[in-house]
């Protein structure tokens, strides 16, 4: 069975097959509907369900609140249709759509950035025109294997794409990008996706926390900010777990010499040495170092749990939720948990 979804935005409904959610329809047909995480946490996917019924799978209270479920709000990522049903999905501050591009694209450098992140460069063969906001994301599929999801590292205005790769032991596409694959390869590139992407016109300040290879979207955001002129104080902290996880350190410190309006610091959250750096969680720094985010932007991206718990104290300390742009890295294991668990 299949029902129809009359979404306002939209041209022509959508046929949604049983089981499927809104947003999953969409996206099938390259439809450009606003989404993130597609796990119902971020809540970029927000919708006013107009008419009709749909049941929504689990998700968190940072994404849709019980006040916006009973005034008729759903997430388009957890919502199946029950019937036949019309949408309106919410309209983002600074929403930019970008054409959804698939591209063919070739390796013109990969190397390791530190023990486990390999930074990936790749040149455009075909399917461009391609145009994406700092901050979001591409799905990678490299020699048949399933595909991944990792964020651009560069600015938009940068013809190479960068992306960091954490190698996860028993992934399935850890192994090749290891061992097997090398510059002058080929790959398919579908992209842009996600709203988590830099405001360019908020004059406030920015803190942006990278969990890891959160540090990718993170990069884009803050050499964006940068480049486009933004002047107002940013704070970039880096959570990673000990001393040789720290990459692109020089970089960041090189950026903040020539911007005296960027910190960067470096978190450590579980130090095997003596250290000077900082330790703790970045929910824990943030607590520590902000006191009133009222009127800020925060940016985060990395480990779900890192970007819960993070921003939770930032809305804690005065930021409010829609000025939190976010974009957690959930893993093929962190994903098989949340269905195991229900929540997916
Ligand atoms: S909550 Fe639906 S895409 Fe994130």
């Amino acid at each position: 069975m299949r029902f129809t979804v009359t979404v306002r935005q939209f041209a022509d409904p959508l046929a949604v097959e049983t089981g499927q959610t809104i947003l999953e329809a969409a996206l099938a047909r390259d439809l450009p509907y606003p989404h993130g995480c597609r796990s119902g946490n971020c809540g970029a996917c927000k919708s006013e369900l107009i008419g009709g019924e749909v049941e929504m799978s689990p998700y968190s209270e940072f994404a849709l609140t019980a006040g916006e479920k009973s005034g008729g709000l759903i997430l388009a990522c957890r919502a199946v249709p029950w019937s036949d049903c019309e949408v309106r999905f919410l309209e983002q501050e600074e929403t930019v759509v970008h054409p959804l591009r698939h591209m063919t694209c070739r390796v013109r450098d990969l190397f390791a950035a530190t023990h486990d992140i390999r930074v990936l460069r790749l040149e455009i063969l075909s399917g461009g025109p391609f145009t994406f906001s700092a901050g979001q994301y591409a799905s990678l599929e490299f020699a048949g294997l399933p595909p991944r999801d990792y964020s651009m590292a560069n600015r938009p205005d940068e013809p190479i794409l960068e992306f960091h790769l954490r190698l996860l032991p028993g992934g399935a596409v850890t192994p090749f990008v290891a061992s097997r694959l090398r510059v002058g390869d080929t790959l398919k590139v579908v992209a842009p996706y996600g709203t988590a992407h830099l405001r360019e016109t908020h004059a406030g300040p920015v803190v942006a926390l990278a969990g890891g290879t959160g540090l990718a979207p993170i990069k884009s955001i803050i050499e964006t900010a940068l480049a486009g002129g933004m002047r107002q104080p940013i704070a970039l902290y880096l959570g990673v777990r000990d001393e040789p996880d720290i990459y692109l350190e020089d970089h960041f410190r090189r950026l903040c010499a020539t911007h005296p309006n960027l910190a960067f610091t470096p978190v450590l959250s579980e130090p095997t040495r003596p250290t000077a750096r900082r330790t703790g969680f970045l929910a824990d720094i943030v607590r520590q170092d902000l006191h009133d985010c009222d009127g800020w932007k925060a940016y985060l991206a990395g480990p779900p749990i890192m970007v819960e718990t993070a921003m939770k104290a930032l809305v804690t300390q005065g930021l409010r939720p829609r000025d939190c742009h976010a974009d957690a890295f959930y893993t093929e294991a962190d994903k098989a948990a949340l269905a195991a668990s229900g929540a997916a």
